[in-house]
């Protein structure tokens, strides 16, 4: 029994969570997961971080005092994730009194311990940073991340002496070739470690920022955000006395992306040190997401909505491509395309495919009851031998982080059995009446989706629990034995009975906008017959005052489980009321803030008492619900024509 522990950054209240935030929250979701999954305790933290400069400017452009600001955004962060059926076991705010002690706590050690002082110091500090930069640091005196001129700051503040403990670091890291991964971030560290690095101020005056934890020793300065924040990671365990952090803190692993690799790998562990805490197990360092070759970010305005692509394409998909697509480390980029691209590819064409066909066949030949197995041959050894390879190394690619590598190998797999189907041939075994033979066959395919679709849970627990119960088996995660799952082949049940079909990853149509204006063109509305649609005049269409809006509040309309009740600017002095059946698909979270598109003359109408004003469009498919909006950030009020 291994306890492992894992984190994700705590993410700025400055804006809504993006693809970015996504990306490592499913990782480490992912991970997690799979700890479980091989029967080892763990616990993962994400959460966020509240305090600084940056909180309070944002919280200054909406107008709201920095309590309310930090609470709302705090809950769009902690709403978002069941989302995406990412569940932490603790979702941390450093705004918890319980953290605001832990950090005082750490202050109070470190300075006991002689390692603070008060001094003067002028610097480049960037804002969106939260830090301040060496000249050398700098490109071409830009924020290298904002690509913004810092400004220069000069001021009475408190310093940890971090100088202290860099020799100590470097030895560790030298003596300990796991503790940052991959490679290329350890060098890069080890380089830092090189160059000139000055003590850390830790403080700001509260004449310039009070939105802070006060130091214990000076209640004229709040803690600066970066010390404030990395606590959270042993807050959460309940450091000092807390059995979680017993228990966890030495299987600690934090993940990040590299724009923060300087104060995981370098200002963290010297705090450690300092407060006499051992060092966290750890640190895994994953690339940027880019959209056309520039990361995406916040500051830079050009963000990916993880729900727009949830609702489009579904999350099994969209989880299973974050892990596939990037190869943790290095940069990767995010497009619609490749994210089609794979889902058609290895989910629809691959494993729909295979699932599909073995559950037809399973109906055909046996009524739909897993069948006994019997004497295997060869190609049954074969393909029970690759399968014990292909897991076993994609457990433990999984666990190196290396996820890409992970569910090729896997794939290897799915296409084998693909492969296993041709040659088997089950349709001439049927015809030719070697029943045996058939009942054998059979059995290896469904008992091989089983545990390809268990070894999928950490990726995509929903889908990979209906795909479980399709093949006639349950999911019980404390039953599991993922470890000898390997080399055996008996999992499944005879008798069962197994789905009659599977479409778990129905396949996407690429159209490129050109092809789809032309099919809209060419085609005349009225080609569907079972659903006849008349056509209407121009005139008719112009009637139709349909603009772009943008939801300020959601409600749930008392009594009435599927109705929400909007608030919806469109450029009206007032915003339109308007009740809408959404509460089946969305959370208030994922409403508000939201664009969206309206009927504004719509005959007003009461819904269950409430008056409606409009009509906000959406399509449904299956399950979800998708809302139509304009190219982001149009301004509401705008008449589509
Ligand atoms: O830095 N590609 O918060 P933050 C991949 N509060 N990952 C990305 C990304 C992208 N384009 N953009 C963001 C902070 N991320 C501090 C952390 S921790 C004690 C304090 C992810 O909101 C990635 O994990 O700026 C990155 O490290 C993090 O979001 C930065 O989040
Ligand atoms: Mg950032």
């Amino acid at each position: 029994m291994n306890p492992f522990f894992i984190s994700t950054p705590i993410y700025y209240v400055n804006a809504r969570p993006h693809l970015g935030h996504a990306y490592t929250t499913i990782v480490a979701d992912s991970i997690y997961r799979m700890k479980k999954l091989g029967n080892d305790p763990a616990f993962f933290v994400t959460g966020t971080d509240e305090h600084g400069d940056k909180i309070v400017e944002a919280a200054q452009a909406h107008q709201q005092t920095p309590e309310e600001y930090v609470e709302k955004i705090s809950k769009l962060f902690k709403d978002a994730w069941p989302w995406l059926e990412v569940a932490p076991d603790r979702f941390i705010r450093t705004t918890e009194s319980q953290h605001k002690k832990c950090v005082q706590e750490i202050l109070q050690r470190v300075y006991d311990n002689g390692d603070i002082y008060f001094g003067e110091y002028g610097g480049h500090y960037c804002f969106g940073c939260e830090r301040f930069y060496t000249e050398k640091e700098l490109v071409d005196g830009l924020c290298p991340d904002h690509q913004k001129k810092p400004d220069f700051i000069q001021e009475k503040n408190y310093f940890f002496r971090m100088t202290r403990y860099l020799e100590p670091l470097k030895k560790h890291i030298l003596d300990n070739p796991d503790f940052i991964k991959p490679e290329r971030y350890r060098n890069e560290v080890l380089g830092m470690l090189g160059d000139e690095l000055n003590d850390l101020c830790i403080s700001r005056p509260k004449t310039r920022l009070t939105w802070g934890i006060e130091l214990p020793f000076d209640d004229q300065y709040v803690t600066y955000v970066w010390f404030d924040a990395l606590i959270n990671y042993i807050t959460a365990l309940q450091w000092p006395d807390g059995e979680g952090f017993k228990k966890y803190w030495p299987g600690a692993h934090h993940i990040v992306a590299k724009d923060i690799l300087k104060p995981h790998a370098v200002f963290w562990p010297t705090m450690l040190m300092s407060a006499g805490i051992p060092l966290y197990q750890g640190l895994r360092v994953h690339g940027y997401w880019t959209v056309k070759e520039t990361k995406m970010s916040k500051s830079l305005g050009n963000v990916i909505e993880p729900m727009s692509m949830v609702d489009k394409y579904g999350l099994a998909p969209f989880r299973y491509f974050l892990l596939r697509e990037m190869q943790f480390g290095l940069d990767a980029s995010f497009s619609e395309e490749a994210l089609v691209g794979r889902l058609n590819a290895d989910l629809a064409n691959d494993l729909g495919n295979l699932t599909n066909r073995v559950l037809a066949m399973t109906h055909k030949y046996f009524k739909g009851v897993v069948p006994q197995i019997s004497a295997t041959q060869q190609e049954d050894e074969h393909t029970m031998e690759l399968g014990y390879s292909c897991f076993k190394d994609y457990v433990e690619l999984f666990e190196k982080f290396d996820f890409a590598k992970a569910l090729a190998r896997l794939w290897v797999f799915v296409s084998h059995l693909n492969k296993y189907v041709d040659q088997s041939a089950p349709w001439m075994l049927y015809k030719e009446g070697k029943n045996d033979r058939l009942q054998t066959v059979m059995y290896i395919l469904l008992e091989g989706i089983r545990k390809i679709a268990l070894h999928m849970w950490p990726v995509m627990p929903g889908t990979a629990e209906q795909m479980l119960e399709q093949v006639g088996s349950g999911f019980d995660l404390q039953e599991v034995d993922l470890h000898a799952e390997w080399s055996k082949w008996n999992g499944l049940v005879p008798g069962g009975l197994v789905a009659k079909k599977s479409n778990l990853f129905p396949r996407v149509d690429v159209t490129t906008d050109q092809e789809k204006k032309q099919a809209t063109q060419s085609k005349p509305a009225s080609t569907a017959d079972d659903n006849k649609i008349s056509t209407i005049s121009f005139d008719d269409f112009k009637r139709m005052h349909i603009v772009t809006g943008k939801v300020l509040s959601a409600e749930k309309v008392k009594g009435a489980d599927k109705l929400f009740q909007l608030e919806v600017e469109i450029g009206e002095n007032q915003p339109r009321q308007i009740v809408a059946g959404l509460a089946d698909f969305f959370a208030v979270s994922d409403l508000e803030g939201r664009e969206v598109v309206v009927l504004a003359n719509l005959e007003p109408k009461k819904i269950r008492g409430v008056q409606s004003q409009g009509m906000v469009l959406a399509v449904r498919h299956g399950k979800k619900m998708s809302l139509l909006k304009a190219e982001p950030g149009t301004k509401p009020g705008l008449k589509i024509s």
